[in-house]
């Protein structure tokens, strides 16, 4: 197995403090890179061996500025930038509320700019940089009760190819991974909510879940953070603009 080597590098990971997140928090730190987590959840700013915790709202614009801020002034830049966090809610379209709309745009969206407003300008200086966004496979097809989400996630691969278009000359890759069905909170209370407004079980979801991944299984979190971790690498140096599933199979394009 290759060992990925981050050591001397600083990550910028937003919701990085559960599920896929979490992971990749976890996999960049043990490839040795110091690790700035970004969390509506976090407490208080906790700081540990070349790790450091800030609660940030990443819909602030503010507050996503303080965090770039933060790894400048705790490690001396930020050499990766991974965009995690997203947020999901369900309802057909035609019972969309404003409230929803707003956030998830908001969230899943808005905020890749504003971390990335901040974070591009040290980037440049340096000549290199990778920004890895993690959309999803619902930015590539649509799902039942999940317009809004499916909606963002589209944009989010749109933005993805216009940052790549804008920041190749200055060495700073961008990419988007695009994950399937991953097994996280977000994922079990969709599975929850859906059931309910579907009337089936949640487990009857699972089972139609795993059907539809070729490889019989949905995925873990870890499955994601190792193409982040591949894509934040040396190995990637010639990738800029792409939208890469790590879907187990279920979507192709
Ligand atoms: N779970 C899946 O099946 C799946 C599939 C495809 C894509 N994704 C995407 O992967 C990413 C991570 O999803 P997950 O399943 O790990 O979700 P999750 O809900 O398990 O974790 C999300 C994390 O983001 C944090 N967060 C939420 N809002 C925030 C905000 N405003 N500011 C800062 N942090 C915030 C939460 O506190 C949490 O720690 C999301 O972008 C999601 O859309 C997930």
């Amino acid at each position: 197995m290759i060992a990925l080597d981050f050591s001397g590098q600083t990550a910028v990971v937003t919701g990085g403090l559960q599920g896929i997140g979490k992971a990749i928090a976890q996999l960049l730190h043990r490839g040795g890179a110091n690790v700035v987590i970004g969390d509506i959840a976090a407490r208080a700013r906790e700081q540990s061996l070349r790790q450091l915790v800030l609660r940030t709202d990443v819909a602030s614009r503010e507050q996503a500025h303080q965090l770039i801020g933060a790894a400048v002034e705790t490690f001396g830049g930020v050499d990766i930038l991974v965009n995690s966090c997203g947020i999901s809610a369900m309802s057909a379209v035609d019972a969309m509320s404003e409230a929803d709309w707003q956030r998830i745009l908001d969230v899943n969206v808005k905020a890749i700019g504003w971390l990335s407003e901040a974070a591009i300008p040290l980037m440049r200086a340096r000549k290199a940089g990778r920004i890895i966004n993690i959309a999803s496979q619902a930015g590539k097809n649509g799902y039942r009760l999940m317009g809004q989400y499916v909606a963002s996630k589209h944009a989010v691969l749109g933005l993805t190819k216009v940052m790549a278009i804008e920041l190749a000359r200055d060495n700073i890759l961008v990419n988007a991974v695009c994950p399937g069905i991953v097994e996280t909170e977000m994922k079990w209370r969709e599975r929850r909510e859906g059931a309910e407004l579907r009337g089936m079980t949640p487990e009857a979801i699972y089972a139609e879940d795993c059907s539809q991944v070729l490889l019989g299984r949905t995925a873990q979190p870890a499955d994601v953070a190792g193409v982040v971790a591949f894509l934040a690498s040396p190995l990637a140096a010639y990738m800029t603009g792409q939208a890469i599933n790590v879907t187990g199979g279920m979507t192709m394009h």
